[in-house]
């Protein structure tokens, strides 16, 4: 089966070579050249692990390669997977979809009869319903159709998120969509994975639903760590408590300085967006409590360290340890680490920071912040260090030697994974939020 990916972004990148992996042959399109070259030539544009093994590996076999042609993705084969962006609007909190509709209909005066497009996107909903007209009207082919398919990838962990998914989610209208999809996937659904077929409106809301709800989990735990702050809790015990209850879960309960990237801000505002637009804003109004907790928490560490510098920012080196939005990954989109660095730095701070792989992400974004080049130069001379993005390299210094090469001993933990007490044992002032 020969399949075409269109958008070669984050989540196209790692379908088109995924598809690969599992044996079809991929052509991506993309438009934007400096990215389909680096495609193409087996390298990733953004860092993802085991990502560009793969994607070397298929560039070489031939079972993958790159285009900016419609018409020759068209002409390429049955299947297409469009998995461009959708960004927060400049002038709203909804989605922008214009990329996803200037797909389809780029796409549509070239497909072969009997073509299945397959959204991947994330959309508000109803978009599928209206794409599907839309194709109907502007494609000479008989009987294309379209199904919508949401992917659910983690960066840091995309390939294995792709080729061993919790769930594939088929959104169809009819049966022969659904026989495609599962005849596509038959390698992945062999290995047991679980597949819900419903109707278009539903697997777009799936998508946007499990992001609100794993944003809500963590917004959850943020203030209930205000709670055990101001009630002299620990919240990391709490969270390793209720946890345990099958119902709860641990996972996503790791308190700190909230969260961020390309999906769970802005598909939490682009799902109360749609909410209004659908007359029902007042019963997701909760998801603007979501994101104001989730924003207090970059302002929280502000205010902590404004406070352990004596009340005034100005003129004190802070270390900040880490600008990604989570380890694992370089992207600094919407990140709190960076958001938190950057506001620190307007109050008058000299702010050093540390990324193992987000450095030139974070420059790009924040040129006027100082980029240190190990984790150890960032800290030098500092009078206070932030821990704000968890790589596991950072857990593995020692705070005793580390102690020698700052100004003052002042540590805050926006991730509670440092070993308070050994940092306090090494004579630093360590405070985390909503620890003991
Ligand atoms: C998310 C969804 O997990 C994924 O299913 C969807 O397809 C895209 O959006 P991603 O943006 O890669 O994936 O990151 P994720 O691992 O979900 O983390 C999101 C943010 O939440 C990060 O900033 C992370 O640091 C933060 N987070 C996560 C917490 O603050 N606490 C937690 O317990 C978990």
């Amino acid at each position: 089966m020969r399949v075409t990916v269109i958008g070669c972004g984050y989540l196209g990148a790692t379908h088109a070579a995924c598809m690969a992996e599992l044996g079809y042959e991929v052509l991506g399109v993309e438009i934007d050249d400096v990215k389909r070259h680096s495609l193409a030539s087996g390298k990733v544009p953004f860092y993802e692990p085991e990502l560009e093994d793969l994607l070397s590996k298929h560039a070489a076999s031939g079972r993958l390669r790159f285009t900016d042609s419609f018409e020759e993705a068209g002409a390429f084969g049955s299947i297409h997977f469009v998995c461009v962006g959708t960004p927060q609007r400049g002038d709203s909190l909804g989605a922008d979809v214009r990329h996803v509709d200037a797909a389809v209909e780029s796409l549509a005066p070239y497909l072969l009869d009997g073509a299945l497009v397959v959204g991947k996107s994330t959309v508000p909903v109803g978009t599928a319903e209206r794409l599907a007209a839309r194709l109907a009207e502007l494609t000479p082919a008989a009987d294309a159709r379209l199904a919508w398919n949401p992917e659910f990838l983690r960066e840091g962990y995309a390939v294995r998120d792709t080729l061993e998914p919790d769930r594939l989610v088929f959104g169809v209208s009819a049966e022969r969509e659904e026989r495609l999809l599962r005849e596509f996937y038959a390698p992945v659904i062999a290995t047991g994975t679980p597949v819900v077929v419903t109707d278009f409106a539903t697997a777009e809301l799936v998508k946007v639903s499990a992001n609100a709800f794993l944003a809500t989990k963590i917004s959850f735990i943020n203030a209930v760590a205000e709670v055990c702050e101001a009630a002299g809790g620990d919240v990391v015990d709490l969270a390793d408590a209720i946890g345990h209850d099958a119902r709860i879960g641990r996972r996503f309960l790791n308190a700190g300085v909230g969260f961020g990237g390309g999906c769970l801000p802005k598909d939490i505002r682009a799902f109360l967006h749609r909410a209004g637009e659908l007359g029902v804003e007042d019963t997701m109004s909760f998801l603007r409590q979501v994101d104001d907790i989730n924003l207090r928490q970059r302002t929280r560490v502000v205010q902590i360290a404004t406070a352990t510098l004596g009340g005034n920012v100005a003129r004190a080196r802070i270390g900040v340890w880490g600008a990604a939005f989570k380890p694992h990954s370089d992207d600094v989109r919407d990140s709190p680490a960076l958001s938190i660095a950057g506001q620190l730095h307007l109050r008058g701070a000299l702010v050093s920071v540390f990324d193992p792989q987000a450095n030139e992400t974070a420059r790009a974004t924040f040129p006027t912040l100082d980029y240190a080049e190990t984790a150890w130069a960032a800290a030098r001379d500092a009078d206070l260090l932030l821990h704000l993005t968890e790589w596991p390299e950072f857990r593995a210094i020692d705070p005793a030697e580390l102690g020698s090469v700052v100004r003052r001993r002042q540590v805050v933990d926006g991730r509670y994974v440092l070993d308070l007490p050994a940092w306090r044992a090494a004579g630093w002032t360590a405070r985390g939020l909503g620890r003991r």
